[in-house]
């Protein structure tokens, strides 16, 4: 039975329950799932086959509706199913099967770098394409040492980065990445990571009663941290405008202005990793002009084609630019998908939709109600701390509302893999929760969600915490 035969308008017809199983024990023969734990997937428990998207919801093979409160992965910020991305995929398939963006150009992407550069904040102007963020990120770090190299300073290859923060799992993104479960199995990595504490002022052990004055305590962090390496031996920071691992830590006032000013005397690159925060995931086009700052290079992938095809794009400044256009120099660093014709007319159609339906505006719109309706959880004393901005937000869990003490080792998995995640998933809310750092339950809808979508997520998770309250506490 194939998956059209088993829905009829969403609905499981006889025969979708063993579809799944049947579905799950292939995957478990076949499938490598990415980041999972093939060992957690037994005939007790399937791995969730989810068939179908319509707008912000999807489907699982037995015909049960969930909303997608994670947008796949930060991804589809515009719904699933929208005919126009089908037509634009068409079109650029009918036209041109692909044709690579090493030494040649085609139209799309010449159309799309355009568009980009022109949302862009300040002089970031040029754009370099990726299939993805991972491939952004070690794109912006090779970028730097080159770049570095070209002006005769020669001994920049170092890279700080923020605790807890996730870059990327390639080799090089890895070692920007902080989080010791992706990285010890690999070790040694590249040589040259520096740490600094994450922007974590719910646990702040200074300036915890000043947000402002532990963002510059942060922002200092860096400075010491390069002052200690020898600043002649960095090349770039790289910093996401909000944090999503560890669970949407917010900048302070102040922050992102110092980083930038600390960088300038070092002469240090500043990368922003926008992977996640950028194309309106913060209700801006990127983190730039939510916190008015302009990083030297933005690594960006995820939303900008909302989820319809896989591409991902550094954008870096004319400044840094410059000594690659001289002479016989060359960036010698590419990936053979980067720039394919349909995910850049994917993009187009996508970056086209945001404008002409005003969704930036949709987030602005209901970014205070969503911090609100999410506060108002913390009546409930698993609820630590609510942080986020935009559609995209963290909401920490706690043993005690008073002394913050967290949920640690089996305790946590209990909570959060043993029931929150899958309670979440039973009332038919994907989210996300995350143990990477101190327990938090992460939301980050489509773009296009409404009010009504807010409640039903946050109805949700007070339904689901409640009752962990009575069970866990
Ligand atoms: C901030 C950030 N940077 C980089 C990446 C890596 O992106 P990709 O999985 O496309 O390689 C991610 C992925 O979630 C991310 O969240």
């Amino acid at each position: 039975m194939s998956i059209n035969e088993i829905f009829t308008d969403g609905v499981a017809v006889s025969g979708a329950h063993q579809e799944s199983h049947s579905y799950s024990e292939r995957a478990r023969r076949n499938l490598w799932l990415q980041m999972s734990r093939m060992g957690a997937y037994s005939e007790q428990h399937e791995i969730p086959i989810i068939v179908r998207g319509e707008g912000t919801h999807v489907y699982d093979v037995n015909g049960k509706k969930y909303f997608d409160g994670i947008s796949g992965l930060f991804t589809n910020a515009l719904g699933h199913g929208r005919p126009e991305f089908a037509k634009a995929a068409t079109e650029s398939m009918n036209n041109m099967t692909f044709f690579p963006i090493w030494t040649y150009a085609h139209p799309t992407a010449i159309e799309l770098a355009e568009k980009v550069a022109s949302l862009a904040p300040g002089d970031l102007n040029r754009v370099f394409f990726t299939t993805g963020g991972a491939e952004a990120n070690e794109s912006a770090w090779k970028l730097a040492r080159q770049y570095h190299r070209l002006r005769g300073d020669t001994d920049r290859y170092k890279v700080i980065s923020r605790d807890i923060a996730y870059h990327g799992t390639t080799l090089g993104a890895l070692t920007i990445t902080s989080l010791e479960c992706y990285r010890q199995p690999y070790e040694p990595l590249v040589p040259g990571a520096i740490k600094v504490p994450a922007v974590n002022f719910y646990r702040a052990e200074t300036h915890a009663e000043d947000f402002e004055a532990y963002g510059l305590w942060s922002a200092q962090q860096i400075e010491e941290a390069l002052l200690r390496e020898g600043p002649e031996t960095v090349a770039a920071v790289f910093l996401e405008p909000v944090q999503n691992a560890g669970g949407c830590f917010t900048p302070p006032p102040g922050y992102w202005q110092q980083v930038r000013a600390i960088c300038d005397r070092y002469g240090v690159i500043l990368v922003s990793d926008e992977v996640i925060c950028a194309f309106g995931r913060l209700g801006t086009w990127f983190g730039g002009q939510k916190y008015d700052y302009v990083p030297d290079i933005i690594t960006c992938a995820k939303g900008i084609t909302a989820g319809y095809a896989p591409l991902g794009a550094m954008i870096v400044s004319d400044r840094l630019a410059e000594p690659f256009l001289e002479g016989d120099v060359s960036f010698q660093h590419g990936f053979t998908w980067a720039g394919h014709p349909l995910s850049a007319s994917i993009a187009l159609t996508s970056i086209g939709i945001i404008e002409r339906e005003n969704i930036l505006g949709n987030v602005m719109a209901n970014e205070e109600y969503f911090r609100q309706s999410l506060n108002a959880l913390k009546d409930l004393p698993i609820v630590g701390d609510v942080r986020g901005t935009g559609y995209f937000w963290g909401v920490e869990l706690v043993k005690n509302q008073e002394t913050k003490e967290t949920w640690e080792g089996e305790d946590a998995e209990r909570l959060l893999r043993g029931f929150v995640s899958p309670e979440m998933f039973r009332r038919g809310l994907i989210c996300r929760s995350d143990d990477r750092g101190d327990p938090v339950v992460q939301l980050a809808p489509p773009l296009i969600s409404t009010r009504e979508d807010i409640d039903f997520m946050v109805g949700t998770l007070r339904e689901v915490f409640t009752e962990a309250v009575k069970r866990h506490l």
